[in-house]
């Protein structure tokens, strides 16, 4: 896969910036969005900026629509933007940030490609890339939306790769186990085999490079994902019904607003 343009969500921040700055460095044109406009990196002289809410399917549909139109169609599209909070079923505290997760982190991902489908489809080619996450393996205590986001967003990605398919347009799952950003520099917990967010943007590009379907990365998270996966569920309930969980409250966001 040769990438001469991408499109990169969530690219204000974290892997999203390594993206953005992993593809500038092999001279791609770049088309980066976030809803701080002001924090998308400036330096690429080669980028188009857009400041967007990928919740907002309109707002999406005009930044592609001008990409599409001064850049071209992308070979890759990363829907990286995401958020990360602590929610409780039983809290009512909690009932919106449970939807702003599952907004922005799954239909945010639909949101993000769709302007570019078609353009992709009458071309025969092109990646839709979406990052889910080791934590959308099993279900997380106190990370419900979380976890429920990433498995949304792993089974979402296999409906749209069979679909995509015959297009011949590729779809990969990304699925990072830690690593050092924003989003996990709140965790209370150890972060085993946590990666630079410039590896994991060396890492998940390698992947997306060899047309991975579902790559974990790093590989060390891959087998604790295999591992996570076929534990049968009464072990599973004992060994991760008391692990340490994400704090809850206000979700990422510089302005408050989510
Ligand atoms: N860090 C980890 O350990 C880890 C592990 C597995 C998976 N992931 C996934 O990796 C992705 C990137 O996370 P990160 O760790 O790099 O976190 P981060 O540093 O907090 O970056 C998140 C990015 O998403 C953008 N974003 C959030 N809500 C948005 C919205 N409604 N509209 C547009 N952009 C939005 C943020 O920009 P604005 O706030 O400017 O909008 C920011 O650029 C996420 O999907 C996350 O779930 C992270």
């Amino acid at each position: 896969l040769s990438v001469q343009r991408v499109f990169i969500s969530g690219a204000s921040s974290g892997l999203g910036a390594a993206l953005a700055a992993h593809y500038a460095a092999q001279g791609a044109q770049l088309g980066l969005l976030a809803r701080r406009g002001a924090r998308l990196p400036t330096t690429y002289p080669d980028a188009f900026c857009y400041s967007a809410d990928v919740r907002d399917a309109e707002a999406m549909r005009t930044a592609g629509a001008d990409f599409l139109a001064r850049a071209g169609v992308p070979d890759l599209v990363i829907a990286c933007a995401g958020v990360s909070v602590g929610t409780l079923s039983e809290d009512a505290a909690d009932l919106a940030a449970f939807q702003t997760v599952l907004d922005i982190n799954l239909v945010g991902m639909l949101h993000t490609f769709h302007p570019f489908i078609a353009a992709m489809r009458t071309r025969g080619s092109g990646c839709l890339a979406g990052i889910g996450s080791v934590a959308g393996v099993r279900g997380l205590a106190g990370g419900s939306a979380y976890s429920a986001s990433k498995a949304a967003v792993r089974v979402y990605l296999e409906s749209l790769r069979l679909e995509m398919r015959p297009a011949g347009i590729d779809v990969a799952c990304i699925a990072p186990g830690y690593i050092d950003t924003p989003m996990t520099h709140v965790n209370p917990y150890a972060m085993p085999y946590r990666l630079a967010a410039d590896q994991a943007a060396r890492l998940a590009a390698r992947a997306i490079t060899q047309k991975r379907r579902h790559a974990v990365i790093p590989w060390q998270m891959a087998w604790v994902a295999v591992l996570l996966k076929w534990l049968p569920d009464p072990v599973y309930d004992r060994l991760f019904e008391k692990a340490p969980r994400k704090p809850r409250g206000l979700l990422q966001h510089p302005s408050g607003e989510n």
